[in-house]
């Protein structure tokens, strides 16, 4: 049997990903294609727990290192409970934020840097990469207002537009050296930028 598919969506928050998600699943309903979603940081029992933690605005002295070593410790649970046995059952996955998310968030808007969360990605996930990632990109302004009015901001959303930005460029230096990333403009029409995401992924089925 063949191995799923594995598919993520990446990119600063409110950048539109759980749109373009819900049009995925939709289609694939309709094709038949038999797939799993998941987020990170949470998609098991012990990685909302530890979801919950991350997120807590009370959790404002969480140092740095523990919220990088929090998001690997969430990613650790969810590939070998979850993804990789529904990958190794020929099931498509698709995950809501994977470990592109940490090097753009942790290393290069926290600084912690490549080679730390490189390795770390590698060991939480036991060398498990995406087929394909959809990098919805766009500006801070543009997410923010998208965002605004979907209720309080959680811990991250709370450093602002400066730490957004910063997260983006992580992103797009990240997207410079991986060639699975697709880097989509986010702010285009969500129809159009659906076309784009279907039809990579359907190349890929073929
Ligand atoms: P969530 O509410 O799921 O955000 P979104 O809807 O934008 O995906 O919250 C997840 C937050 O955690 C988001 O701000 C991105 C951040 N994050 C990291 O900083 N590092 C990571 O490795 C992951 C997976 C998420």
């Amino acid at each position: 049997m063949s191995k799923g598919l594995f598919i993520t969506f990446e990119g600063i928050d409110g950048c539109g990903k759980s749109t373009q998600l819900g049009l995925l699943k939709e289609e694939f309903v309709k094709e038949g294609v038999e797939f799993i979603e998941v987020r990170e940081p949470g998609g098991t029992a012990v990685g909302e727990k530890i979801r919950t933690i991350l997120l807590d605005k009370k959790n404002d002295s969480m140092t740095r290192m523990a919220e990088l070593l929090l998001f690997e410790a969430a990613r650790a649970q969810i590939t070998e409970e979850v993804i990789v046995p529904s990958l190794e059952r020929g099931v498509t996955v698709i995950c809501d934020r994977f470990y592109d998310s940490t090097s753009a968030y942790q290393g290069y808007a926290n600084k912690m840097g490549r080679d730390l969360t490189d390795f770390l990605n590698l060991k939480a996930t036991n060398d498990t990469s995406p087929d394909i990632t959809f990098l919805l990109d766009i500006d801070p302004m543009t997410a923010y207002e998208r965002r605004s009015g979907r209720g309080e901001e959680d811990r991250i959303e709370l450093l602002g537009l400066s730490y957004q930005e910063k997260v983006r460029e992580g992103y797009l230096e990240l997207a410079k050296s991986e060639g699975r990333i697709m880097v989509i403009d986010a702010s285009a029409a969500p129809d159009v930028i659906f076309k784009e995401i279907h039809d990579k992924i359907w190349d890929l089925i073929r």
